[in-house]
């Protein structure tokens, strides 16, 4: 039976991120993600992320507690309470086995308890189906769709969709599901 865990990344996740950072199946799904990735350069990320107060970033780890992916809040803007949530299942043959689901679940008690945060955010491809749907299935709205909103490095542009997740509907959820 799959079974998910979150901790925060360490310095020694270093050879977890290069599984995925330069695979094209799972960074093809993000924006700003097109350029090769060296491990030096994953090193100084993971230097920046484990000191920063506006970063906090998960390991995703199976029932075997082997590394298969991340959850993140980034950007977080204190004055408003708010961050951006990320989520990569960088291990593919890990997808589809619902670790992102529980991840998120967990996640979402640490983002707006723990850290205190009001509002988490997220965008991505509009054409990203599992991440609408999983999304939507915790609770996210959408709050627009961004036409022609990020161009690829070819130059073709890209619609994008942008959901949000607040506490108070985040709550009422909870209470739903009880
Ligand atoms: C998107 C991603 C995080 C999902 O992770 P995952 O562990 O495979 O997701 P889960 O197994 O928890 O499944 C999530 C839900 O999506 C559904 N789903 C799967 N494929 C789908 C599809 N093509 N269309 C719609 N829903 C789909 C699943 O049925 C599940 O919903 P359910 O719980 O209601 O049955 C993962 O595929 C990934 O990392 N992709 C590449 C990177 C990416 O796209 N990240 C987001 C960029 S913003």
């Amino acid at each position: 039976m799959p079974e998910t865990y979150i901790r925060p990344v360490c310095l020694d996740d270093v050879d977890n991120l290069m599984t995925w950072v330069n695979d094209a199946g799972i960074v093809g799904n993000f924006a700003d993600f097109n350029k090769v990735r060296t491990r030096e350069d994953e090193q100084l990320w993971l230097e920046r992320i484990v000191s920063s107060k506006n970063d906090y970033v998960f390991a995703i780890e199976n029932e075997c507690h082997d590394y298969v992916g991340q959850i993140s809040v980034h950007q977080i803007y204190w004055p408003s309470q708010k961050g951006r949530l990320a989520l990569v299942i960088g291990n593919k043959q890990e997808q589809g086995k619902g670790h992102a689901k529980r991840a998120l679940r967990l996640l979402l008690p640490k983002a707006l308890n723990e850290l205190g945060l009001f509002k988490l955010w997220a965008n991505y491809f509009a054409t990203n189906e599992r991440m609408r749907h999983l999304l939507a299935s915790v609770g996210f709205k959408i709050e627009g769709y961004l036409r022609k909103e990020y161009v690829l490095p070819g130059g073709e542009r890209r619609d994008m969709e942008l959901v949000a997740l607040c506490k108070d509907e985040w709550a009422q959820c909870q209470l739903k599901q009880m």
